[in-house]
C-alpha cells in the first residue's frame, strides 16, 4: 500500500512538473510584472495560472506611495527630468527561460516607468532568441504606444504579439480574453473562434452614434465624436471599430475607439488607440 501511495505521489509530482513550465528543450516561461495598484498583478497571475510559469514582481527602491494624484505628480516630474526610478534588484536565472512575459500599467501613454527601468537595467539579459510578450492594463488604451516606449529603450524586445485590457474590464473579461489570446497565438492548445475582419469603414448612422455615446458615457478622459465605423459579427455580439474626432485635441486628431456590444449587455469600449 505504501508503495502504491508513493507511486501516486510521484505521478502527481511529474504532472505538476510538466504543467510547471518546461518545453521540450527544458526551457521555461517567466512572467515579470510591475503593478502599483494591483490591476496588472491580477492579469499577471491569470497568465501564470494558464501557463504554469514562474513569476517575479519588480519594485522600485522608493515606492510610488500615495494616491493617484501624488503618483501622477511624481511621474510627471520624473518625465520632465527624463529620469527613471531606481529598481530593487531581482534575481533571475535568465538562461532557464526562452519565453518572457512582461506586464505593466500604462502611464502617460507609455509603459510605466518602473518597467522602462527594468528593460534598461536588464537589457543585456533580454536575448534576441527569447520570445518576449508584453501585456498591459490601462484606463483607456496604450497597448501600442507602451510597447513603443520599451522598444525605444531596447530594440531586442521587438515583440510580434501583445495583450492589453482596460482596468475596469479585468474582473469581467480578463479570463476569457487571456484564454483567447493564448489559444489564438498557439501558446496553449485549444479551440477558439476565428473572428472575421472588420467591414470597410462607412459613415456612422444614428444608432451607431448612440452605441458610441453609451460606451463612452461616464469615462471622463474620453471626449470624441464618431465619424465612421467598421463592424464585425462574432458569436458574442458585434464589435465596432470607430474612427472618431478627438474633441480634446487642438489639432482635431482622429482616434480609433473599439467598442464591443455583447448580446444583452451594455456597449463598452475596450480600447482607445491614439
Ligand atoms: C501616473 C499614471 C498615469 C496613467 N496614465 C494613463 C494613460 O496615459 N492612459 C491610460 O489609459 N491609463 C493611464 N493610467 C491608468 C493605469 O494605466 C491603470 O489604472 C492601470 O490598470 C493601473 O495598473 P496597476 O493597478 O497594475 O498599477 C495612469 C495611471 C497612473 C497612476
Amino acid at each position: 500500500m505504501r508503495q502504491f501511495v508513493l507511486f501516486l505521489f510521484l505521478i502527481l509530482i511529474c504532472a505538476c512538473e510538466s504543467k510547471n513550465n518546461k518545453d521540450d528543450e527544458g526551457k521555461k516561461t517567466l512572467i515579470v510584472y510591475y503593478s502599483q495598484t494591483g490591476a496588472t498583478e491580477k492579469v499577471a497571475k491569470e497568465f501564470q495560472h494558464r501557463l504554469g510559469a514562474d513569476i517575479v514582481s519588480i519594485d522600485v527602491v522608493e515606492p510610488y506611495a500615495g494616491d493617484f494624484q501624488q503618483t501622477i505628480e511624481r511621474c510627471r516630474k520624473e518625465r520632465e527630468m527624463n529620469v527613471l526610478p531606481e529598481l530593487k534588484d531581482v534575481d533571475i536565472h535568465w538562461n532557464e527561460y526562452d519565453t518572457l512575459f512582461i506586464g505593466y500599467p500604462i502611464w502617460f501613454g507609455d509603459a510605466a516607468s518602473p518597467m522602462q527601468a527594468f528593460v534598461k537595467k536588464y537589457g543585456d539579459s533580454l536575448r534576441t532568441d527569447m520570445c518576449i510578450i508584453p501585456f498591459c492594463t490601462f484606463g483607456s488604451g496604450g497597448l501600442g504606444s507602451g510597447i513603443h516606449s520599451l522598444v525605444s529603450i531596447n530594440d531586442n524586445l521587438a515583440p510580434t504579439i501583445a495583450f492589453g485590457i482596460r482596468t475596469v474590464r479585468i474582473d469581467s473579461a480578463a479570463c476569457d480574453e487571456i484564454d483567447y489570446f493564448l489559444k489564438s497565438h498557439g501558446i496553449i492548445d485549444g479551440d477558439y473562434e476565428v473572428y472575421p475582419d472588420y467591414s470597410p469603414q462607412y459613415t456612422v448612422n444614428g444608432a451607431e452614434s448612440e452605441i458610441f455615446s453609451q460606451a463612452c458615457d461616464g469615462y471622463p478622459m474620453l471626449h470624441a465624436t464618431p465619424i465612421s465605423v467598421g463592424i464585425r459579427k462574432t458569436s458574442k455580439g458585434t464589435d465596432y471599430n470607430f474612427i472618431a474626432k478627438d474633441d480634446d485635441s487642438p489639432e482635431n486628431a482622429k482616434i480609433q475607439v473599439i467598442i464591443s456590444v455583447h448580446d444583452g449587455s451594455k456597449p463598452e469600449f475596450t480600447e482607445v488607440i491614439r
